[in-house]
């Protein structure tokens, strides 16, 4: 197995969002100088870290190197070969030509290029929080696609209108609730009977990831953004509250993408037949109409605020 999804490592003297922020939480839990005084208005206008972080990122790439260059190397490089394994992993959970894909965290469209030449009438519709990648990810898709800049939870779509949710690495960088947050959209988004397959980090299978993170720590060098890691108690529970069932659960390791063709990554090595993920993959299935007539699901979801307006 020869593929690599490795996360982006942050050049030497990065500073990130996150960094700074993390910097003000370790300092003092508010922000107390005389001249930025702790208002409600104050904190209203911060931006989720995944936005600064995000972006800074997204724009240094692009200030040092060519356009495309920049692009896969934001998002950990071997663009067109890890699109190709996103793309045969979701038809093996029985994503049609016809079908309508949301794809959340789309980065700069590395599975929505892969889907052109497959979907008839299906498409894509498309979000991430950095605008340079929105604009690099519709390039050459049909114009019936739809791409959406967002700064928070947000799933810009309709109701009922998805037979699948895509989340490739996205809750690996997010805090548990807002991993949640999402999860609650997709529920909305994503028809009954629907799948939402997501990515996540886990101890046994990424220890690397953990073990570098920690060494940026230790070195006080500031990190990316960031590298959250997933139990399985959480993902059981938070099926069981979304009224979810989990269909499968794959390892980082498991080579259960089953290959048509061979792919090639950036350095020229190839995989055929099966592959590994390299992130762990969890596919649930959206039960939400058996549920709600069970009463089992949690009205606190929809009575609280939605970031999506009346959907
Ligand atoms: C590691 S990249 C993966 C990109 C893409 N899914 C892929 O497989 O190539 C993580 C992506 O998630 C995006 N992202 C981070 N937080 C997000 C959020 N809250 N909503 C939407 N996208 C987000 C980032 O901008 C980035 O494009």
């Amino acid at each position: 197995m020869t593929m690599s999804f490795r996360e982006v490592v942050h050049p030497a003297g990065w500073q990130s969002g996150h960094a700074a922020a993390c910097k003000a939480v370790y300092a003092g839990s508010i922000p107390t100088s005389a001249s930025k005084p702790w208002s409600p208005i104050h904190m209203a206008t911060k931006s989720f870290h995944f936005v600064d972080d995000y972006r800074e990122l997204v724009r240094d790439m692009i200030a040092r190197y060519p356009l495309a260059e920049a692009m896969s190397r934001a998002v950990g490089g071997h663009l067109t070969a890890v699109g190709q394994i996103e793309k045969r992993l979701l038809i093996g959970y029985g994503l049609k030509p016809e079908h309508t894909l949301v794809d959340v965290g789309c980065g700069p469209g590395r599975l929505a290029k892969q889907l052109i030449g497959y979907f008839t009438s299906g498409r894509v519709l498309a979000t991430d929080v950095v605008p340079e990648f929105v604009d690099y990810a519709r390039i050459g898709c049909p114009a019936n696609w739809q791409f959406a800049v967002v700064e928070d939870t947000r799933i810009p779509f309709a109701k009922d209108e998805a037979d699948f949710a895509s989340f490739f690495s996205v809750f690996t960088h997010l805090l548990y609730e807002e991993s949640f947050s999402y999860l609650i959209e997709a529920r909305r988004v994503v028809k009954p009977g629907g799948f939402i397959v997501f990515s996540f980090l886990e101890f046994e299978h990424n220890w690397q990831i953990f073990k570098d993170t920690v060494k940026a720590v230790r070195q006080r060098r500031p990190i990316v953004h960031l590298n959250m890691f997933i139990g399985r108690d959480a993902i059981e529970q938070w099926a069981r509250r979304l009224g979810m069932s989990i269909i499968d659960i794959r390892t980082a390791s498991d080579p259960f993408v089953e290959l048509v063709e061979p792919v090639i990554y950036d350095d020229g090595k190839r995989s055929e037949d099966k592959v590994a993920f390299e992130q762990s993959v969890c596919v649930l299935r959206n039960d939400k109409v058996q549920h709600e007539r069970r009463v089992l699901w949690d009205s606190f979801w929809e009575s609280s605020p939605s970031p999506t307006d009346s959907q």
